[in-house]
């Protein structure tokens, strides 16, 4: 282990390479995927055949909790559970929650929220540096960012050899492990899934206050990063009810799965989510079908394990089941707790009576969504998933015993009044959200916006050589 010292002054040195680079025009970058459809003839088409993973599924339908957790943040309006990497730019487009920006200047969102989507990141940092690619609105960069993630997100141009494109992602690995030159080759396979699949909030540094750092400075376990976003006092938004400064968890998979048996053991994502396959010709290439593993039970945990599949996929979803139902506890818990807090403020709870309240609902929601942010935590941690879920179910406890102390010392009647929150809409409207005039204001943008954006890539791509 090389001293922490010593570290920064690396990444210090990484940093300004890619400052240097990005005074000349992007020689590294091929962002378009089609370039490589007949010179890399089936990892082209097995990346493709993400685009079979077509279903969206409307999360906050199916547990209209979140909209009551998320109130007062983009998140309450619509999140949809993931699907294949084929789709990344269209979701973004479609989602409501970066709403219709008529104009380059246009809010709600910064261009860092292109950030996981496209290999037209690295190819705007290459040419522009990072203070470039993260200045201004999300919608400045429509035109820019043209293609879905594919190969230049995770090869060096024209070539199977692996890398991290992203500067910022660099820095984080770099400094949590090695530098990725060094990494093994199981490291390096995970490392390229890692530039996205984390944990990553919103930076400011100067007047710009979208830069995407990993909060990692402490470590990666849900405890280091809190402790790490306490420390500089950063939350993501202010809850609509409870007034709560709260932390947003993104999808920490890799921070998950290091923390599982499988990280631990150094068994990459890539063994699981792209396994090597035999070619009709009966040669051995990688799937790039990024997707469940049980779809391809032989190759992937089958060349490890040697129980069958129906057992490994049983086992899988009873522990999907645990999660569930330890999730659910947390999210009763919390969901009460804004509507608690809301009442103590209307009853003419004080900044300081309520201070210590609001941290422990800051810190269990926190730690709940680390827990659940991403589907696949019940098979890269189980145990850390439950182990977490408790203590966001503890906390949220604390939160309410205190509550209701407060509440009883200004006369507040108890149990609190809540609205029904039974469905989507329903939880939508009890917090007043105007669903109609989004998905009007949405509806414009797509005529109007994203074909003027897709022409401009067009022009833009037809000079490329
Ligand atoms: C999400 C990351 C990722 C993306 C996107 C990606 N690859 Fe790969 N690719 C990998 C990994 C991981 C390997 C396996 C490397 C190893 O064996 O160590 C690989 C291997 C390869 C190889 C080496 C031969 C083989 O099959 O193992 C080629 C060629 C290749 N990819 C081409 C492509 C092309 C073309 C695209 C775009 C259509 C693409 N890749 C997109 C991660 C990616
Ligand atoms: C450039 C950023 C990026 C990289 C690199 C990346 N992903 Fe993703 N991944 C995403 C995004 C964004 C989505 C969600 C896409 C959507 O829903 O539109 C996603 C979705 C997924 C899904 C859900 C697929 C489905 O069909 O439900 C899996 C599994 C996944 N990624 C695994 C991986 C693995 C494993 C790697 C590394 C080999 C990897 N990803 C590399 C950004 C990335
Ligand atoms: C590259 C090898 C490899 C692959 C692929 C692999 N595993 Fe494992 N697995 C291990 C190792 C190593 C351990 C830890 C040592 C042990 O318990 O044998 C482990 C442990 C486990 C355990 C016991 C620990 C626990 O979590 O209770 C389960 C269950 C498991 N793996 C399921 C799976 C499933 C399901 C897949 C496919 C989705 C899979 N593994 C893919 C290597 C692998
Ligand atoms: C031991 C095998 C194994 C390893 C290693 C592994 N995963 Fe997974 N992953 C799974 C399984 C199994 C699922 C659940 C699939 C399901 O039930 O849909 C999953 C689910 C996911 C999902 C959620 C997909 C969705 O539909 O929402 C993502 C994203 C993901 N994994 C990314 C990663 C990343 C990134 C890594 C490495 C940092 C990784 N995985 C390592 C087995 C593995």
């Amino acid at each position: 282990m090389m001293s922490k010292g010593k570290l920064f002054a690396l990444s210090a040195v990484v940093a300004g390479c890619f400052m240097a680079a990005g005074a000349m025009a992007s020689d590294k970058t091929e962002p378009r995927n089609e370039v490589y459809k007949d010179k890399f003839k089936n990892q082209y088409e097995t990346w493709h055949q993400t685009s079979e993973s077509v279903e969206i599924v409307d999360a906050l339908a199916q547990d209209p909790n979140l909209v009551i957790l998320w109130a007062g943040y983009g998140f309450a309006k619509d999140y949809n559970k993931a699907r294949g990497h084929v789709y990344a730019i269209t979701d973004v487009r479609n989602s409501l929650r970066i709403g219709g920006p008529m104009t380059d200047t246009d809010g709600p969102m910064p261009m860092a929220c292109w950030s996981c989507k496209s290999p037209d990141v690295p190819r705007m940092i290459e040419e522009q540096g990072e203070d470039g690619y993260f200045k201004g609105k999300l919608g400045s960069g429509g035109a820019e960012i043209a293609n879905t993630i594919g190969c230049s997100d995770c090869h060096e141009k024209g070539s199977p050899k692996l890398r991290v494109a992203r500067p910022f992602a660099e820095r984080a690995l770099e400094a949590l492990d090695t530098p990725f030159a060094e990494a093994s080759r199981a490291d390096k396979q995970s490392m390229v899934c890692g530039q996205c699949h984390v944990e990553y909030y919103f930076e400011a540094k100067g007047d710009n206050k979208g830069f995407v750092k990993f909060p990692w400075d402490k470590g990666t376990t849900v405890a280091d990063m809190e402790a790490y976003y306490d420390a500089i006092e950063f939350s993501d938004w202010t809850h609509a009810l409870s007034k709560a400064p709260m932390l947003k968890a993104q999808h920490p998979e890799y921070e998950t799965w290091k923390a599982g048996v499988h990280g631990k053991n150094n068994v990459s994502c890539t063994a699981c989510h792209m396994p090597k396959v035999t070619a009709e010709n009966g040669r051995k290439f990688t799937d790039h079908k990024v997707g469940n593993p049980f779809d391809r039970f032989e190759e992937t945990c089958g060349t490890c394990h040697t129980q069958d599949k129906a057992f490994m996929e049983n086992l899988t979803k009873e522990r999907q089941t645990k999660v569930k139902e330890l999730q659910l506890k947390a999210e009763k818990q919390l969901v009460q707790a804004h509507f608690e807090a809301a009442a103590a403020w209307k009853a003419g709870a004080t900044d300081a009576e309520m201070a210590p309240i609001l941290k422990d609902i800051r810190h269990a929601q926190w730690r709940w969504d680390y827990a659940i942010a991403s589907h696949g935590v019940a098979a890269h941690a189980p145990e850390e998933a439950l182990s977490v879920l408790g203590s966001a179910v503890d906390k949220a406890a604390d939160a309410r015993v205190k509550l209701a102390q407060l509440l009883a010392t200004k006369g507040v009647k108890q149990p609190v009044a809540m609205p029904d929150i039974s469905t989507k809409a329903n939880a939508q409207a009890a917090l007043g959200m105007d669903m109609e005039a989004m998905k009007a204001e949405k509806e414009l943008f797509k005529q109007q916006i994203l074909p003027k954006w897709d022409a401009e890539a067009k022009a833009r791509e037809a000079t490329y050589k």
